[in-house]
């Protein structure tokens, strides 16, 4: 076991180097088994969990990997020969579940177990049932949650999503580039790592139109080939360093990002006091003492992103004033506000409602990473508080955030990753 100690009250100077963007990496490698040949894939952050686990999955259906430096992965999937993933791996992260897209797509076959990750509340896969149900496919949730979805031949089909569903969109996508004839997503989802899996797909032959809209259209082709490509820079990887420079009243450069993909960010930014320079690939954000309230409502792209919802409320938390989030998309991501109300946060929560009394400063307190954006926060909480604040559940932040520890301590933050006992164990033996 693992946490962080972070002793807090230092601004953050300097410089940090975004990592490729986990959700277009999480999309983008499961996509590469759709041909039958090799993919270069460059910027992938290999060293976070959620990245590590997606390629011991691709390995177990029988692609094979080659590390070619840190973060290009030669993926080749011509011995890919099972369409059967089981929960041991899909326990592990909510992407697994692009592997029904993609092994339906490969061979009109896929079984593959109900999907683990953050605990965000009720997380239904209706929307990616009904896609893959237009194309053709039969699907039935079996023994042990296994969701088996096949068809005869796959073909084109018109499907209307009934709540905007990044998930939904990328699975129907994959299973839809192969398939016969033309699909239509209408309401999909417009987030950028969409664009960046459509960008990967068509680079790999298929035919993909309107993917940044919200109505996409596929034109199924015979066969993919192999191909090179790049994932963006990671948004909220991006968006989290944004706002520790401002929490901590500091001045960061944040290279290696495309600031169109931040501007829901910067807007709030601005608004509530802090300066932010948008350059070609980097962004400049540099704090201008305590900040000015505003009130924030998650939405899908491109609103205000409900990923970078908790490390808001940690800055809106010794904000001048009251502030008020709404949580636009998930019934469950307000779990951290009991860690923050630790550190002496004044929040009320009332179903998707959150109102933040802004108070002087934050106290350092032992508190817990709910979940991965959860742990961002607190991380944020302990670089902006008095004294030292210990993270426990760190293993929910190494899902997403790459070198963490070393980035922070290279923009002068202090904190560590140390080892912690077991729990003790108390034996009933006798
Ligand atoms: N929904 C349904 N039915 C479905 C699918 C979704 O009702 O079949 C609902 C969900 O319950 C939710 C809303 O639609 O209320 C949006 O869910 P979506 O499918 O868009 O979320 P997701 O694909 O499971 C991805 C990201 C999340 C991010 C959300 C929203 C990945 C791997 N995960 O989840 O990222 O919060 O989109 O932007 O891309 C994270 O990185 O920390 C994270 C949780």
């Amino acid at each position: 076991m693992e946490k962080f100690v972070i002793n807090g009250g230092t601004e953050l100077h300097g410089t940090v180097n975004i990592s490729g963007a986990k959700n277009a990496a999480v999309a983008i490698i499961p996509a590469a088994i759709l041909c039958n040949g090799i993919c270069t894939i460059e910027n992938i952050p290999t060293s976070i969990s959620d990245v590590t686990m997606m390629l011991r999955i691709l390995e177990s259906v029988g692609a094979k990997l080659r590390l070619i430096d840190k973060n290009t992965i030669e993926i080749d999937s011509t011995a890919v020969n099972s369409d059967f993933v089981c929960y041991e791996y899909t326990k592990h992260l909510r992407a697994s579940y692009y592997l029904l897209g993609a092994l339906l797509g490969r061979f009109s076959s896929a079984r593959v177990a109900m999907p683990g990750g953050c605990d965000l509340g009720v997380r239904p896969i209706d929307q990616h049932i009904k896609g893959f149900e237009a194309l053709g496919a039969t699907v039935k949730i079996e023994e042990n949650a296994i969701v088996n979805a096949k068809a005869e031949e796959l073909t084109g089909g018109h499907v209307y999503l009934d709540v905007v569903s990044v998930g939904a969109t990328i699975n129907i996508m994959l299973a839809a580039v192969c398939a016969n004839g033309k699909t239509i997503i209408e309401n999909a989802a417009r987030e950028p790592h969409i664009v960046d899996l459509a960008n990967f797909l068509n680079t790999m032959g298929a035919d993909i139109r309107g993917a940044g809209t919200d109505v996409i259209k596929i034109r199924g082709v015979e066969e993919l080939h192999g191909c090179q490509y790049s994932i963006i820079p990671d948004q909220i990887e991006a968006g989290t360093y944004m706002l520790a420079a401002a929490a901590t009243n500091g001045d960061v450069i944040i290279n290696n990002v495309i600031p169109k993909h931040l501007e829901s960010i910067s807007t709030k930014l601005l608004e509530c006091g802090v300066t932010v320079e948008e350059y070609d690939e980097c962004i400049r954000v540099c704090g201008n003492g305590r900040v000015s309230r505003c009130n924030i409502k998650t939405m899908p792209h491109p609103g205000f992103p409900t990923d970078m919802q908790p490390q808001m409320a940690v800055l809106l938390s010794v904000a001048k004033g009251t502030s008020i989030i709404s949580e636009g998309i998930w019934e469950n991501r307000y779990r951290y506000v009991d860690q923050l109300m630790r550190m002496g946060a004044s929040i009320k929560v009332d179903g998707k409602l959150a109102v933040i009394e802004g108070v002087d400063h934050l106290n350092g307190a032992p508190v817990r990473a709910d979940d991965l954006r959860a742990g961002a926060a607190m991380i944020i909480a302990g670089l902006m508080a008095n004294g030292t604040t210990e993270i426990e559940d760190i293993l929910h932040i190494d899902r997403g955030y790459e070198y963490v520890v070393e980035k922070l301590t290279g923009l002068g933050a202090d904190i560590k990753r140390i080892e912690t006992p077991d729990p003790v164990r108390i034996s009933n033996a006798g």
